[in-house]
């Protein structure tokens, strides 16, 4: 039996959750249209749509809110934020935002004209629609290896540096205003990078002379896995090793809300100057004044203390064995997934697990459904709902290779009971999965249907 690092924190506030009874869970999904966004939060159990804005505050976060100094300019917050910022970042500018895609929004509006292309090893889809949303077109350079769900390779985040070269050349290095990396990789399976490729992409966009930025949502995780798996940095802790990562980089955009584990905010950051002047204007336009960026200052003082608490050599060790652990007793039940798994969820392959219900009838949507029905607990699609489309010239719909539902770990959050009677619930659905229908469109918005769409069983 592997060794799972327990919790490094004990329990001193508790929120209950109750799991409603079968016939509650029936009529809730029911009246949901089937679609779990449409659910309300108490009639769930155990909430794995996402990692996102979701993780448990630690009692020095509680405590820093209660010095939060709301002043419009230079507040105290500012100034603290700033100096955790800069110390593990490094960059020379720095800015608040309201979350992640309010930093993406503002780096866009910089620097995305229309015709420009941003490469990345996958685009998270707040970026890719961001950076489409100013006429630039997104585009993901991934290593193949990450499209195979069985391949074990430890860093399928990287970017294919062979076909990025190829890229830049075919495109023109003046039409990429910046280039990207996600870390870790979250639509390609929280799949970490590792510093030899980080480093390779910087130097492939600095010999073009194209700037290097990177979506610093789980960088922490990313920065254990670096410790775990990749020769050289066994002894170097997860601060000095993102440290170094960010070394490499001329600025990043950062959902706060994953891995310095507050409810709300984001960051961004440059070494240009003359960047930093335009982004600084915008963000006044947009999210407020620099010094707060559309935050209160406790949320800024949260953030602080939290950005440690992410690098935290003891929590990540229980932070990325917790997700390890789940993986491992998902896969003694035989429950296919993306392997190995990545930093802050699970992705179970439901094409695999419900290989009779094709594409069209949404396999990942009945396995999500299922979750709600047999334990109350909230997956989130990432298949056929999130990205069939039709093909623009032919009209014939196109299938995203993997059907995949994501089960998204909040941190600090569950503990491993709560994963035990998850894995006992799809043990159980598996038993019965030949008898799992698929799901029928009865309405769908044009653009992001999956938060809205409505559903009918076949
Ligand atoms: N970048 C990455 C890699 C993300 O995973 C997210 C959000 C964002 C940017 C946008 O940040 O939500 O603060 O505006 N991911 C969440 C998720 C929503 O569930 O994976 P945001």
């Amino acid at each position: 039996m592997p060794y799972h690092p327990p919790e490094p924190f004990r329990i001193k506030t508790v929120e209950p959750i109750r799991l409603p009874s079968l016939a509650e869970r029936k009529a809730a999904i029911q009246a949901a249209g089937y679609n779990v966004f449409a659910l309300r939060a108490e009639d769930i159990f155990i909430d794995l749509l996402t990692d996102s804005g979701t993780g448990a505050m630690s009692q020095n976060q509680w405590a820093a809110m209660m010095l939060g100094d709301e002043s419009y300019a230079g507040a105290r917050s500012y100034q603290r934020l700033k100096t955790a910022v800069e110390d593990i970042f490094g960059f020379k500018h720095f800015f608040p935002t309201h979350q992640g895609r309010a930093a993406e929004n503002i780096l866009a509006a910089a620097l995305v004209r229309p015709g420009n292309a941003i490469p990345s090893n996958m685009h998270f889809d707040t970026t890719d629609a961001n950076i489409r949303a100013r006429g630039g077109r997104p585009v993901n350079l991934v290593i193949d290896e990450a499209s195979d769900p069985q391949n074990p390779h430890p860093f399928k985040g990287n970017l294919d540096i062979a076909k990025l070269k190829a890229f830049i050349e075919k495109t023109g290095p003046q039409n990429i205003p910046f280039g990207m990396m996600t870390l870790t990789n979250n639509a390609g399976g929280g799949q970490p990078a590792s510093m030899e490729n980080i480093r390779a992409v910087a130097e492939t966009y600095h010999a073009f002379g194209i700037p290097f930025y990177i979506d610093a949502a789980r960088y922490a995780e990313n920065a254990y896995f670096i410790k775990l798996r990749e020769p050289g940095y066994q002894q170097k802790t997860p601060l000095e090793i993102a440290r170094e990562m960010f070394s490499l980089a001329d600025g990043f955009c950062m959902s706060a809300k994953k891995d310095a584990i507050v409810n709300i905010g984001g960051l961004l950051g440059t070494n240009d100057d003359a960047v930093a002047e335009r982004l600084r204007n915008e963000l006044i336009l947009r999210e407020g004044f620099v010094s707060y960026g559309g935050l209160a200052g406790r949320d800024l003082d949260a953030m602080a203390v939290g950005l440690y608490e992410g690098l935290d050599e003891n929590y990540l060790a229980y932070r990325l064995s917790q997700t390890a652990y789940v993986a491992a007793r998902l896969k003694e039940i035989g429950a296919p997934m993306i392997e190995p798994p990545g930093g802050h969820a699970i992705y179970l392959d439901a094409g695999a697990i419900l290989p009779h219900i094709p594409h069209g009838e949404f396999p990942g949507q009945a396995l999500t459904v299922e979750l709600y029905l047999e334990g109350g607990i909230r997956a989130c699609e990432i298949g056929s709902v999130m990205f069939a489309h039709p093909d623009p010239d032919t009209g014939e719909m196109v299938y995203p290779r993997l059907e995949l539902v994501r089960l998204a770990i909040p941190r600090r959050v569950y503990t491993q009971s709560h994963f035990d009677y998850l894995v006992q619930c799809i043990a159980n659905i598996l038993k019965r999965a030949e008898s799992l229908r698929g799901y029928r469109l009865t309405y769908a918005p044009e653009l992001l249907r999956h938060f809205t769409a409505r559903f009918e069983p076949l």
